[in-house]
C-alpha cells in the first residue's frame, strides 16, 4: 500500500480515539512506501500530535514519543525507514538551515511536519496535506493529496 489508499476529502473525529484510528489508518496506507511529507495543520491543541504519535506508535516507534514542541524536530530510526517527526511553531524560518534537514532526504524518510508553514520555503512540498479543524466536541479533517 502507499499514500495513494488516502483519498483527498472531509472526515468528522468526533474524539481522540477517531484521530488515533486515523493514525494507525494512514500507518498501513504507508507500509509498503519509504518516504512522503504530511503536513499536519490546525490551531494550537487541535490534534496534530495525538495524531502524530499514534501514527509513530503503529509504524513501531518504542517508547516514549514526545511532542518535538521544544527540540522542533524528533528523529526515528526503524528498520524500514527514517521518520522525522517536526513541531516548526518556535521556528525561526532563517535558522531552518540549522536543522541540518539534508541529512533526511524525502525520497527515504517519513516526514511528519506540525506548523509547515514556520518553515518557509525551503521545506518539501507535502505529498499529503492534513488539516484539523476544531468543530463541535470533535475534529474535522481534511485531507488533500498532492496529485
Ligand atoms: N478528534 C478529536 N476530538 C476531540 N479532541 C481531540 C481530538 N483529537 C485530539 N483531541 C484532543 O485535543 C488535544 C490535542 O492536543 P495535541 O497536542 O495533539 O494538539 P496539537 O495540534 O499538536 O497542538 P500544538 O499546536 O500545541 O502542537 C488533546 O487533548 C487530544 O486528546
Ligand atoms: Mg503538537
Amino acid at each position: 500500500m502507499s499514500l495513494a489508499a488516502i483519498k483527498s476529502g472531509e472526515r468528522y473525529l468526533a474524539d481522540a480515539d477517531a484521530t488515533a484510528a486515523f493514525g494507525r489508518e494512514l500507518a498501513e496506507a504507508l507500509r509498503d512506501q519509504r518516504g512522503a511529507v504530511i503536513h499536519l495543520r490546525g490551531t494550537l491543541g487541535a490534534g496534530k500530535t495525538t495524531l502524530a504519535r499514534e501514527l509513530l506508535r503503529a509504524l513501531g516507534v518504542t517508547g516514549t514519543i514526545r511532542s518535538p514542541t521544544y527540540t522542533l524536530m524528533e528523529p526515528y530510526e526503524l528498520p524500514e525507514r527514517r521518520v522525522l517527526h517536526m513541531d516548526l511553531y518556535r521556528l525561526d524560518a532563517a535558522d531552518i538551515e540549522q536543522l541540518g534537514l539534508d541529512d533526511y532526504p524525502p525520497s527515504e524518510t517519513l516526514w511528519l511536519v506540525e506548523w509547515p508553514e514556520k518553515g518557509g520555503a525551503g521545506m518539501p512540498k507535502a505529498d499529503l496535506d492534513l488539516q484539523l479543524i476544531p468543530m463541535g466536541e470533535g475534529r474535522k479533517l481534511q485531507i488533500s493529496t498532492a496529485a
